[in-house]
């Protein structure tokens, strides 16, 4: 059993990530609406993928015996000014996604709940790996924005991932 605390940081986690998974839907909407269907499935994917952290938190509450608290899920803004915009905010939204694990880290140390430090451990890794993918997707934007065509080529290439 974790504590009250504990759980309560987990339920907050649990809405960051929903919010994380809306946030990615409106900038897919975004995307496709200017026709970049490449970007608007990457983006689709990254929201998949944010309900599956939802969930990942959600069943370890449930194994824990702690009730699953859900609040209302802010609305994201939705007014971008261009795609690298929409990437540019995602990086910094993930930063504050990472900053908020650790938190739950630290008060797990604090607590010396060992089972949630290690529930933790695969969180830490995947805000490593989700900063790494949209920083290079930034740093492709700004290459390739110097030679031309580069939104196109991004397009094509996010359009891949499954
Ligand atoms: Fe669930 Fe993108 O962090």
């Amino acid at each position: 059993m974790i504590s009250e605390k504990m759980a309560k940081a987990i339920n907050e986690q649990i809405n960051k990530e929903i919010y994380s998974a809306y946030l990615y839907v409106g900038m897919a909407a975004y995307a496709g609406g200017l026709g970049l269907g490449g970007i608007a499935n990457w983006f689709q994917l990254q929201a998949k993928e944010e309900l599956g952290h939802a969930q990942k938190f959600m069943h370890y509450l449930s194994e824990q015996g702690s009730d699953l608290v859900l609040k209302a899920i802010a609305a994201p803004d939705q007014k971008f000014t261009s795609v690298a915009a929409t990437f540019d905010k995602t990086l910094e939204h993930e930063k504050e996604v990472t900053a908020s694990i650790r938190d739950l880290v630290t008060l797990a140390k604090k607590e010396t709940d060992y089972a949630t430090e290690i529930f933790l451990q695969w969180f830490v890794t995947e805000q490593i790996e989700e900063e790494v993918s949209v920083s290079d997707i930034i740093q492709k934007l700004a290459i390739g924005g110097k030679m031309g065509n580069s939104l196109l080529m991004l397009d094509k290439t996010l359009g891949l991932r499954k």
